[in-house]
């Protein structure tokens, strides 16, 4: 953690994060939220009372060793919520996109954002679910609250991916590796290659130096790896939670601590083109929330691959909102 736990600690004192939906996703971020002393109280709150409240049980004795209040609520409980989570939804099934949901999610998102909003007129709004842009900005209209405080984990989750892959395939520490995905978080998302680096090196001169093939046909391999992972972990499991549990527990901590931390996360804006979309560029998170002061400089094939993620994301909004 780059912040100082003392300093978190202070933070945490006043910090409640409430977060919809405790199916796997919603109870291993309250877990790893548990574990980062980020927050002194988490709310969980679930159509499913008996099953939030089983959990809240067992997260309860996590909660001893890390002193943080944990609970069942309803939307009321919102209130004075610095964040509320939404990964309350279903789930993809193997073989199914994360777009193969929308029309049940944004159907819950109708029923479960205006209570949010009603009750948390200034917290920020965090969705996990998926279609993760989609709902983003549904989430963005049905609130009504300003863009910067309606963010997608969007691809802090897939950068995190491809970090690791390309971390293993140069023999580097995932840390030391500075490239993003950006777009959707989803299967129009793109790897930015132009501006990876490792070390501070672009990525071509590193390789050069270290005799290692820098070809087309590695990067293609590596994006796929990283677009598809969570296609092949629900096969094997029948869901993904530790790492995206992880992502929002990470998108929460420059939110609490107010670290102007660059994030690639999902916001309402115009992108290459295409206005009115969310997706996910890098954004600076602080206790404001989400602020786009970063324009990367994609190249004209990155550009293009941007243009056509943001359209596909727009017709799937378009095909559900009303
Ligand atoms: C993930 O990427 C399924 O969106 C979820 O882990």
């Amino acid at each position: 953690m780059s912040v100082p736990i003392t300093e978190i600690e202070s933070h945490a004192k006043s910090i409640k994060v409430v977060i919809v939906g405790a199916g796997s996703v919603g109870v291993t971020t309250a877990y790893a939220l548990l574990l980062s002393h980020l927050a002194a109280e988490i709310v969980l709150i679930d159509i499913d009372k008996n099953r939030a409240l089983g959990e809240v049980m067992d997260l309860s004795h996590a909660a001893h060793f890390a002193h943080a209040k944990v609970s069942v609520g309803e939307y009321e409980d919102c209130a004075g919520a610095t964040a509320v989570i939404i990964t309350a939804g279903v789930n993809q099934k193997p073989g199914q996109t994360r777009m193969d949901l929308v029309k049940t999610n944004y159907g819950l998102f109708e029923q479960i954002v205006p209570q949010i909003a009603k009750h948390a007129p200034n917290t920020i709004l965090i969705v996990a679910t998926n279609p993760c842009d989609v709902l983003t900005k549904a989430a963005h209209e049905l609130s009504g609250f300003p863009v910067q405080r309606v963010i997608g984990s969007g691809t802090a989750m897939d950068t995190t991916r491809f970090r690791h892959e390309l971390g293993k395939h140069y023999g580097v520490n995932p840390r030391n590796v500075h490239a993003v995905i950006v777009g959707e978080h989803g299967d129009s998302q793109l790897p930015v290659w132009s501006l990876a680096s490792i070390a501070g090196m672009r990525l071509e001169d590193y390789c050069k130096q270290k005799g290692i093939a820098y070809d087309e046909e590695d990067m293609e391999a590596l994006g796929k790896r990283t677009r598809e992972a969570a296609y092949e972990i629900i096969q094997r499991k029948g869901k993904t939670n530790y790492g995206v549990a992880s992502v929002l527990v990470s998108i929460l901590e420059p939110i609490i601590t107010n670290a102007d931390q660059l994030v690639t996360v999902s916001r309402v804006g115009n992108y290459a083109g295409v206005e009115g979309v969310a997706l996910s560029m890098p954004c600076k998170l602080n206790s404001k929330g989400a602020h786009q002061d970063v324009e990367l400089l994609l190249n004209e094939k990155e550009k293009e691959a941007l243009r056509r993620s943001a359209t596909s994301i727009k017709e799937c909004f378009d095909s559900v909102a009303k």
